[in-house]
């Protein structure tokens, strides 16, 4: 949201008048009065134009805050009631943006807050300047400069308790955009007076009791010090604490401020032993000594502080003792050395402590100066600040006031200058007919001053330098010869004294009527002050320190640069300054700050009439009224003007649409606004007369009151249509709501009634209905239960009628048959009764027994395998049943054998001899069963390969089958025809058909074989036969129960001798010699179902088998 710009003014909620300028009528009393009524509301700043006037409120208001700060940035000057931060950010924006150099004069006198409004405006120009890192520093350098140099340059007096004692002109320089780049500080006229001797209630410069309170004991002991005040004759102690002050915290502060500045470490250890060697100084006590000339001489009581002082500073210690007691003075290469007496000497001391204390203070204005000047070469926007003391006028007035009062003339001189010029640029610029303003010109009072030739100063310079004795009397009398003419001179010599008479004016004095006021000033000191002499001897003594600093503070004690022309006498050093520094400020815009002490208590809320009018009277307030108020006491730009009276006519209001300038115009003749009470100016209204603008001011006033009621009525009537509009908007919603909802309801209510009403009609209907159809049902029933009552009723008489005929027929049957019955029992009773249960019995039996022998359709089978049988029918026959079931089995089997060939019962008797042999004894046997015996497998009658064989064998071959015979040696097996005819064993090679061995049987006296499932067997040869020369066979067949049952048989028929078969898992063959072990083990198979044979060793050979 944009803010909105509210536009105030300096008008707005004022307390008295916010400018002077417009004060009705214009005289001390109301300017006072206002003043007064202005600081009782803690308004402490009241203008005059651009000129601010600031009261002292001695207690801290809360007008200096940040968001004050950000009120005042950017503002026009009348904007905002008035205040510093006004003026100064005027300043700094015209220097910023329209490239004018600025200064900042603050006058006042002492305790009218200076020196705090110079800070005021310092801070107030860091907060609004540009931001950064490097912009910060200087900005702190800057501002930490004040600190240090209060410390050295301020101190408690009767009139404020933090008094600058010096004059200060700062020079804050700034870049194109605005931000500071450094500064230069230039002093004037420090009040050295005061480091030896304080007036009473006030303290030497803070400095000194900083540096006892807040030094760690181990500064103090490097530099000799003590921190009892009271040691030291320099420092007054009757006001050695002021109230509120921390001098040790101060210490501290003032240390941190020198660091930020840039002091080195040493640099600060330098200026605090400078520090302390004068307040040591001030110890160094005299006494006097008779010499043999007569002349007193004196001589410092004690040593001990001047050794001291010595060695802080690295003076030889005889040199400044020297320094101390005698004076060279030299005059046309003529050296003469003079003793000096008791008060020379503490005059010397003196001198030289404020010498040392004024030049270390310049010193460090430089050494500051250094740390803070700009970096850049670059052309710099300057804002100058000064902070000068301001005209004093004492009971005893002496040099110091003097020089001072000459400065605020000066700076009075100027600021007539420039306002007025300022004033009658403004005219030009605008295009107003300037008139001559009355005013006095202190001009004259600057010339009798610093006329060159018969100015006071002038005078006081020739006294100094002239030979001869010279006092201030003779001093005084010059000026009476000189100036006693002068209107603005008086003194009791004077001719033209109007006060000739008047014993208010003492001998030794002189008054001027300054600009401000009379003041008097005794002429004692001046020429003593006016020459500021330091022995040369002391000068040379401290340059010859070995302390650097000392040594740099004194250049003209340098034997070799021996100057023998007189130093510049202070009073024209001080016209010289003064007059660099006006000439400086004129190139400037000016910017005024008058300060106003309201109290001589330092207290708050204290407004002395007295006192604030003094100060109104010399500071020639009234007359800075005058002057601004000497064409037109108000201007304005047209804008601002037309916008803050434009409700008061009704051609500008609410909006003119023409130039502002033009709506001025109309504007006031419509007010009918005499003419002379104004004038157009080319961008502003000038009005004459404060009364003028006043009285537009009440029209304002009343018509805002009126614009006011206005609006509050019309804003009242649009609340209260838009309440009204509202309500009624909301009033129809809301019954356009209730009726939907009545109708609603009605709606429901009438349904509900209709559809009670509805289910009322229908059930009334319904039972009606119902009771018509029950009617009609029970009509119905009852005719169908009489139809049905009738139809039972007539099948019942049928029934009964057919039952009756029924049962009539059957005891007709009954009647029959019994009669028949009885008539056959008549005619059979004589035979039945001898007879008839035998043959009744004998036929069932017969009966039975033939249909069971029968069997009808349950005839078993035929085949002698079957054991199927059928079942017994009746209890009786069980003997008989099984008896028939043998005996048919027997037949059946019979009948089976009959069939048999002979070739056919040859074949069962071998297989029988065998199921003999093996049954239930080789587990290879039950495969064999259904195997029929083939005998000659080979048949070599067929095959031409065999002719030879079959041609060597005469006899019937009853086995010709190849077989594994195997090796004796090693296990493994080889092919050979195994041929049985009726007397021998035959093995030949299966390829060529060769016979290889011949065994009659009557040799084979056994064979063995395994009881498991495989086809190894031996054949036992008989011992000492010539078959069994290379031992006994073992072969493997595939036909192993037929062979060996047809050896068995063939055997049998031709040695009848039973062949001995052994059947066993492990038995003994003799091979050659040996008798070797052939063993069977189950299960081990490695290469699948067929058994191997492995010769282990001698005496085993193991056959696995699977
Ligand atoms: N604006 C202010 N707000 C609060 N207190 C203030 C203000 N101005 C001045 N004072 C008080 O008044 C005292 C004196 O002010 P300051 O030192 O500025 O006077 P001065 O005019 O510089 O005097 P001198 O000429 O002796 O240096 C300050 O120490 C402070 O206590
Ligand atoms: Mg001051």
């Amino acid at each position: 949201m944009a803010k909105m710009e509210v536009k105030t003014s300096l008008l707005d909620n004022m307390i008295g008048v916010g400018d002077m300028v417009l004060l009705e009528p214009l005289n001390e009393e109301t300017f006072i009065n206002n003043l007064k009524k202005r600081f009782d509301h803690n308004e402490i700043y009241t203008y005059i134009g651009s000129v601010v006037i600031s009261v002292n409120p001695y207690r801290s208001l809360p007008i200096y805050s940040p968001e004050k700060v950000e009120d005042y940035r950017n503002r026009n000057f009348y904007e905002l009631s008035p205040h510093i931060f006004a003026l100064s950010d005027e300043a700094y924006r015209s220097l910023r943006d329209q490239d004018k150099d600025q200064c900042i004069l603050i006058t006042g006198e002492s305790g009218a807050g200076k020196t705090e409004a110079s800070k005021l405006v310092m801070s107030y120009v860091a907060a609004v300047c540009g931001k950064g890192a490097e912009v910060n520093q200087v900005k702190e350098q800057l501002l930490q400069s004040n600190p240090v140099l209060e410390a050295f340059g301020n101190a408690k007096t009767v009139r404020n308790d933090n008094s600058s004692r010096f004059g200060k002109y700062m020079d804050i320089e700034f870049d194109f955009k605005g931000d500071p780049l450094g500064g230069v500080i230039s002093n004037y006229l420090l009040e050295k007076s005061r480091v030896v001797k304080q007036p009473r209630g006030e303290r030497n410069f803070h400095v000194f009791y900083q540096l006892l309170s807040g030094a760690s004991e181990e500064l103090l002991n490097k530099l000799t010090l003590e921190r009892d005040f009271s040691r030291y004759n320099y420092l007054s102690l009757d006001s050695a604490k002021v109230n509120g002050v921390d001098d040790a915290a101060n210490f501290r502060t003032v240390r941190n401020a020198m660091q930020i500045v840039g002091f080195m470490d040493h640099e600060a250890e330098s200026v605090l032993e400078v520090v302390a060697a004068v307040l040591k100084l001030g110890n160094i006590e005299f006494k006097p000594e008779s010499r043999v000339n007569g002349l007193d001489e004196s001589k410092i009581k004690d040593k001990n502080e001047l050794k001291e002082i010595c060695e802080l500073t690295g003076i030889d210690q005889s040199v400044l003792e020297r320094a101390f007691s005698f004076r060279t003075v030299e005059a046309k290469q003529e050296k003469v050395s003079t003793t000096l007496n008791v008060a020379q000497a503490y005059y010397a001391r003196d001198a030289l402590a404020k010498n040392l204390y004024s030049r270390l203070f310049s010193w460090l204005v430089n050494r500051i100066n250094e740390s803070i000047k700009a970096q850049t070469k670059v052309r710099k926007k300057v804002m100058g600040v000064l902070d000068i003391y301001g005209f004093e006028i004492f009971e005893d007035n002496s040099f110091e006031q003097f020089i001072i009062n000459y400065c605020n003339e000066k700076l009075q001189q100027i600021f007539i200058e420039l306002t007025l010029k300022e004033e009658q640029e403004e005219y030009v610029r605008e295009g107003i007919e300037w008139t001559h303003i009355d005013y006095f010109n202190n001009a004259i009072i600057c010339d009798l001053i610093e006329n060159n030739t018969n100015g006071i100063l002038a005078m006081l310079d020739e006294e100094c330098l002239r030979p001869g004795t010279v006092t201030d009397e003779t001093f005084l009398e010059k000026l009476n010869q000189v100036c006693a003419t002068h209107q603005h001179f008086e003194s009791r010599m004077s001719k033209s004294s109007r006060f000739l008479n008047d014993t208010s004016l003492p001998h030794s004095c002189f008054r001027i009527q300054h600009y401000a006021g009379k003041v008097l000033y005794q002429v004692e000191g001046f020429v003593d002050k006016n020459n500021d002499l330091l022995y040369r001897d002391l000068s040379q003594a401290m340059w010859k320190a070995g302390h650097t600093l000392i040594k740099s503070l004194f250049p003209e004690g340098n034997p070799a640069k021996i100057n023998l022309k007189r130093p510049p006498t202070a009073g024209s050093q001080f016209k010289a300054s003064v007059a660099t520094l006006m000439k400086n400020l004129q190139t400037k815009n000016p910017n005024y700050i008058r300060c106003i002490k309201p109290n001589d208590k330092k207290a708050a809320h204290i407004f002395s009439e007295a006192l604030v009018c003094h100060q109104i009277r010399y500071l020639g307030l009234l007359e800075n009224v005058r002057v601004r108020r000497a064409g037109y006491a108000f201007r304005q730009a047209y804008e601002p003007c037309l916008e803050r009276y434009k409700m008061l006519c009704k051609q500008t209001w609410p909006h003119w649409k023409g130039p502002a300038r033009a709506g001025v115009e109309v504007l006031f003749n419509e007010l009918e606004i005499p003419v002379e009470e104004y004038s157009f100016g080319r961008s502003k209204i000038f009005i004459r007369n404060p009364r003028t603008l006043f009285k537009l001011e009440d029209l304002r006033k009343q018509r805002l009151e009126d614009l006011a009621t206005l609006i509050q009525k019309i804003y009242r009537g649009w609340k209260c249509r838009t309440h009204f509009l509202l309500m009624r908007k909301s009033q129809i919603v809301i019954a356009a709501w209730y009726r939907r909802y009545a109708q609603q309801k009605r709606y429901q209510q009438i349904k509900s009634s209709t559809l009670v009403i509805q289910s009322y009609i229908r059930g009334w209907k319904a039972r009606k209905i119902l009771r018509e159809l029950k009617h009609r049902k029970r009509c119905e029933e009852a005719a169908t239960t009489i139809a049905a009552y009738w139809h039972g009723t007539q099948a019942r008489r049928e029934l009964k009628r057919l039952k009756e005929e029924a049962r009539r027929k059957h005891a007709v049957a009954v009647i029959w048959a019994y009669w028949l019955g009885l008539k056959v029992r008549r005619e059979y009773r004589k035979f039945f009764r001898a007879n008839a249960g035998k043959k009744i019995y004998e036929f069932t039996l017969q009966r039975i027994v033939q249909k069971y022998f029968l069997m009808k359709n349950k005839m078993p089978s035929l085949s002698p395998i079957d054991k199927n049988w059928p079942p017994r029918p009746y209890l009786f026959l069980d003997s008989t049943h099984k008896e028939l079931k043998r005996i048919f089995h027997l037949w059946r089997c019979k009948k089976y054998r009959d069939q048999f060939t002979d070739q056919q019962k040859l074949i069962y008797e071998e297989k029988l001899e065998a199921s003999e042999l093996f049954k239930d004894k080789k587990a290879l046997y039950p495969s064999s069963v259904g195997q029929p015996f083939q005998g000659a497998y080979l048949e070599i009658n067929k095959n031409p390969k065999y002719k030879k064989l079959k041609d060597a064998i005469e006899e019937k071959i009853i086995i010709a089958e190849v077989v594994n015979k195997i090796n004796r040696a090693n296990g493994k097996s080889t092919s050979r025809i195994f041929l049985l005819t009726n007397n021998n064993l035959l093995l030949a090679d299966q390829k060529s058909g060769q016979i290889k061995s011949e065994v009659p049987l009557v040799d084979v006296t056994k064979v063995s074989m395994s009881s498991q499932n495989d086809g190894f067997f031996a054949v036992h040869l008989k011992e000492g036969s010539e078959a069994a020369s290379k031992g006994d066979f073992l072969f493997s067949s595939d036909h192993l129960i037929e062979m060996a049952t047809k050896l068995y048989r063939t055997t049998l028929s031709q040695t009848k001798q039973k062949l001995n078969i052994e059947i066993s898992d492990e038995f003994l063959v003799q091979f050659r010699q040996d008798k070797v072990c052939v063993k069977f083990i189950q299960g081990n198979q490695k290469n699948g179902s067929v058994p191997t044979c492995k010769r282990k060793n001698n005496r085993l050979l193991e056959v696995a088998v699977p």
